[in-house]
């Protein structure tokens, strides 16, 4: 089994970043700059957002944070958008989700420029994206087909499975690795809440992509020896005798799927630091369009 070290690629990305970074300064041009807009005060999304200025920092783009308190209006945050989709200073930005119940998600992504959505998560960057047409990729589908591609993992032919439907990681990466592209030309498997006789499904997995939110779900009763296991999980599982109160687990059961497998990705240090770099290509991306 070889571990996918997605902390040593995310390290390696970030370093061709800042080069990029370099020469738009030597060449008087203009720093990539991220916001982010963050509402309310959940712990993970404050830890993700802090990570996300961390990693601004590293690759020499600008960074700056929008913070609103958890009653904010609806009314109130689509004016915020519309500040920033108009600041030119600003090449790009994320909305953290979750948002609080009271304002709709869809609405706020659908408010948000196409032209600066650096999540991917706007109808006409996930449109481009099922038409192969240039555009941003949700950040985290990006970070995995960086993964498959940097570890030359062979998909073509290939069958792929794929536990979860959610628009931000299952339903882009089903598209992604169906696509006529390297990576891609896998067989997709989609499977739901609602998907019979599981095992059996994943059981002909030769990728296997576990983004089903929920912890060790998958078991190595369930993986094919020699499969490809990318788990995109993120948990944090009460424990009193570590110093944060919390370990960090995904939804692949580690331990004994790891003996079964080719490759993995641990959690943490696998698909987590990649998302990160996908909204960073991203930025790079943006900012470099407008000019
Ligand atoms: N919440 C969980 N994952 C993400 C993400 O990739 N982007 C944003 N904006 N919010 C998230």
């Amino acid at each position: 089994m070889e571990l996918i070290d997605g902390k040593k690629i995310s390290d390696l990305i970030k370093d061709e970043i800042a080069k990029e970074v370099g020469k738009i300064i030597a060449a008087n041009g203009k720093v990539p700059h991220l916001a982010a807009v963050l509402v309310g005060d959940d712990p993970a999304s404050q830890t993700y957002v802090a990570s996300k200025e961390r990693s601004c920092k590293e690759v020499g783009f600008i960074s700056s944070l929008y913070k609103y308190h958890a009653g904010i209006s609806e009314a109130e945050l689509l004016k915020a958008i519309d500040f920033l989709n108009n600041d030119d200073e600003i090449d790009g930005f994320i909305v953290q989700l979750p948002l609080p119940k009271h304002i709709s998600g869809q609405k706020i992504i659908e408010a948000i420029d196409p032209k600066k959505d650096v999540d991917g998560f706007h109808p006409v960057n996930l449109g481009n994206m099922l038409l192969g047409i240039p555009g941003f990729l949700p950040a985290t589908p990006y970070g995995i087909m960086q993964l498959i591609e940097r570890y030359n993992i062979e998909t073509e032919g290939k069958n792929c499975v794929i536990l979860g439907r959610s628009n931000i990681v299952g339903t882009p990466m089903s598209v992604l690795l169906s696509r006529n592209t390297n990576p891609g030309n896998c067989t997709v498997t989609l499977c739901h809440s609602k998907t019979q006789n599981l095992s059996d499904i994943t059981l002909q997995a030769d990728i296997l992509i576990a983004a089903i939110g929920k912890p060790e779900f998958v078991t190595a009763d369930m993986v094919k020896k020699g499969a490809i296991v990318i788990d995109v999980g993120i948990h944090r599982i009460p424990d009193a005798g570590t110093k944060s109160g919390f370990r960090l687990k995904g939804d692949v059961k580690f331990d004994e799927v790891s003996k079964k497998c080719s490759f993995i990705t641990p959690v943490p240090g696998g698909v987590g630091p990649m998302t990160i770099v996908g909204l960073l290509m991203n930025t790079l991306k943006a900012s470099k369009n407008k000019v």
